[in-house]
């Protein structure tokens, strides 16, 4: 599909499918397609009805919004969220009274360069309010874009958006640009959705990669899931003369709250001291395979030591938050996940010994 006809029929599809009957889209101008973005950008169409009346009947043109108390603009704002943008729409009203007169640079470019106005609000306002040819690439574009060429890697990487930046560059057509950037912007949230996309109904369907290579509904791919850093940490697993593990509980508070986990060491070369706090002797020492326990926000990486001690005083799960935990008669206890893990391992380890 040449670029052309990509345009042509994005465009012939808005004439029979697109959202025409928007505030916005009535007695269009730039301050109304402006204000409009800026409230869509974080919130509904549905819900941004209310207050774009309610801001434009305040607040009719530029002029009035420069001119307001910051107050009264974020008292209009109030129940929409994300007040920065009530803000830098005040103070990029103020910069357009001062310093551009009054009117709205006709330029994409340099809309973008205001407080509040992206790269793609700075096109939507371009195209939409001055029949600009400005490509816009806001999150629905880009699940659109993202298919249409296959792209592969997650579209929020720096390559991936520079290569559908330069996609939506290509394929913004000449004329009817104000068509095009609705009829793209209700595309992606009305057929090319993010789940169960309907490519029967898509009008750019036989010139999309993934429809073609069937991939519409595994592209775009997710953001990736961020490395995470590593702690480690040897436990130890204290075996007394019985084949009981010294286990104790942890802190209400915290990891692991709560639950009977082994005693830590950040670096096996203090085992001495902390064997000295319970009063033990260590008689052998083995170092078992390691393991990874994956939390939300790190990787912790587990040494086992199995260690036979000997000279074990009896502890009361009441007097103290320390425990023998008897292998052959487990008493119910809440153990994390790694620990429970490690305690059959030993329980096999000490089997094969008997
Ligand atoms: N979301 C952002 N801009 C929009 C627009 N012009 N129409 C519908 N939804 C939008």
């Amino acid at each position: 599909m040449s670029p052309e006809a990509f345009g042509s029929a994005v465009v012939a599809w808005y004439a029979q499918h697109g959202r025409k009957d928007l505030p916005w889209q009535q007695d269009t101008s730039p301050y109304r397609v402006w204000v409009s973005e800026i409230m869509l950008q974080q919130t509904q169409v549905s819900t941004v009805l209310d207050y774009f009346a309610r801001f434009m009947h305040a607040l009719p043109n530029v002029q009035a919004l420069a001119a307001a108390p910051l107050d009264e603009v974020l008292h209009l704002w109030t129940g929409l969220g994300y007040y920065t943008r009530a803000r830098n729409l005040h103070k990029t009203a103020q910069l357009i009274c001062t310093t551009y007169a009054g009117e709205f640079p006709r330029s994409a470019e340099i809309l973008a360069s205001l407080p509040g106005i992206g790269p793609s609000t700075a096109g939507a306002i371009a195209s939409l309010s001055m029949g600009l040819r400005a490509p816009i690439l806001d999150g629905n574009v880009k699940r659109v874009l993202a298919r249409y060429s296959a792209e592969t890697s997650y579209p929020g990487a720096s390559q991936a958006t520079k290569r559908l930046w330069q996609l939506a560059e290509q394929l913004t057509p000449q004329h009817n640009v104000a068509h095009y950037t609705q009829a793209m912007m209700d595309l992606g949230a009305t057929l090319c959705t993010r789940k169960q996309p309907n490519c029967t109904d898509c009008p750019v369907q036989s010139g999309c990669l993934a429809f073609a290579n069937g991939q519409q509904h595994v592209l775009p791919v997710p953001r990736p899931r961020k490395e995470l850093p590593v702690r480690r940490v040897a436990m130890l697993l204290l075996a007394n003369q019985d084949n009981a593990i010294l286990l104790s509980q942890r802190p209400s508070e915290g990891l692991w709250g709560g639950l009977w986990s082994l005693p830590e060491l950040n670096d096996i070369h203090s085992l001495a001291p902390l064997l000295q706090r319970y009063q033990l002797n260590s008689q052998q020492q083995q170092r078992l395979t390691p393991l990874r326990h994956t939390f939300s926000h790190f990787h912790l990486d587990i040494e086992p030591w199995l260690i036979r001690v000997q000279g074990a005083p009896a502890f009361g799960v009441a007097e103290s938050n320390t425990l023998w935990y008897n292998l052959l008669n487990p008493p119910r206890l809440g153990l994390a996940a790694p620990v429970k893990e490690l305690l059959q391992r030993a329980f096999m380890q000490l089997q094969q010994e008997i």
